[in-house]
């Protein structure tokens, strides 16, 4: 019988996108069995990869000369969904890595249960995708995609709080922000699989920030800390781009983001 931790390193450590999700489908599924059973698999404690393993397809750019797309056309809509479909692989990665990296800080198995679940997720997001691209003609794999995402987890390999700052707090809850004006664009446009695929995203990614908010917390109680001054100061610390409004404050609220968390930084990064 595997750990957890040897299941996340499982993950990490397969390339292919379809095959990394099919593990990870497979092992949050044994997971959420034995706790329902009463017999919870052990925690463990394993080595993740600095990097996960990646396919040799999409070729990785640097954000500047991944080449722009127009939203309006059918090519500019492939290359949007290829684009979520890369963050989706990165967000499976990213959910397994903060189980098997910081195993040495106690945590109730509800936080086990909670990334387990958000990995499932993202999961079932990357293969949306990845069906939503082969049903317009194309794959994940056909286009060049963003080099610079996995910044975020090597920055924060050896601290869980900034981890919880900037992945679920500030990178997912971004996506709360521009998800609603995507739906839009593939309604318009009429690709109703698109339109399907993203309202589950958008409706599943409230959660994974209201995890990342919740252990935050936690943390932040455990070490009497005061939650919005530490966070203010970890994504100075770890996060490079600016926070952008619009925000979705309603959506950022219902996943336990309070307003002074993030404006203050809006406000300093000079655009808001
Ligand atoms: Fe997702
Ligand atoms: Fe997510």
């Amino acid at each position: 019988m595997m750990t957890l931790s040897e299941m996340a390193v499982d993950v990490l450590t397969t390339a292919d996108g379809r095959e990394k999700t099919a593990k990870s489908h497979a092992h949050a599924a044994a997971w959420r069995a034995a706790r329902e059973a009463g017999t919870p698999i052990e925690i463990g404690s394993a080595s993740p990869p600095l990097r996960p393993s990646r396919p040799d397809r999409p070729e990785l750019l640097d954000p500047r000369e991944v080449p722009k797309r127009k939203p309006g056309s059918p090519q500019g809509r492939i290359a949007l969904l290829h684009a979520v479909a890369h963050i989706e692989l990165n967000a499976v990665d990213l959910h397994w890595d903060i189980i098997a990296r910081f195993t040495e800080v106690p945590f109730p198995p509800g936080f086990y249960d909670d990334w387990v679940r958000a990995a499932d997720e993202e999961s079932k997001h990357f293969n949306l995708m990845c069906d939503c691209l082969e049903e317009l003609g194309s794959h994940y794999g056909a286009l060049p995609a963003h080099a610079g995402m996995w910044r975020a987890a090597e920055d924060t390999a050896d601290d869980l709080m900034g981890r919880l700052a900037v992945v679920p707090m500030v990178l997912e809850a971004r996506g709360l922000d521009v998800t609603p004006g995507m739906i839009d664009l593939f309604r318009k446009a009429g690709v109703d699989s698109a339109v399907a695929a993203l309202e589950t995203i958008y409706a599943e990614e409230v959660g994974h920030v209201a995890y990342g908010s919740k252990w935050f917390h936690f943390l932040c109680g455990r070490h009497e800390l005061d939650p919005r001054d530490v966070f203010h100061s970890l994504v100075r610390k770890y996060f490079h781009g600016a926070l952008k409004p619009p925000f979705n404050d309603e959506k950022r609220a219902e996943a336990g983001l309070p307003l002074d968390f993030y404006w203050p930084l809006a406000e300093e990064s000079g655009k808001a």
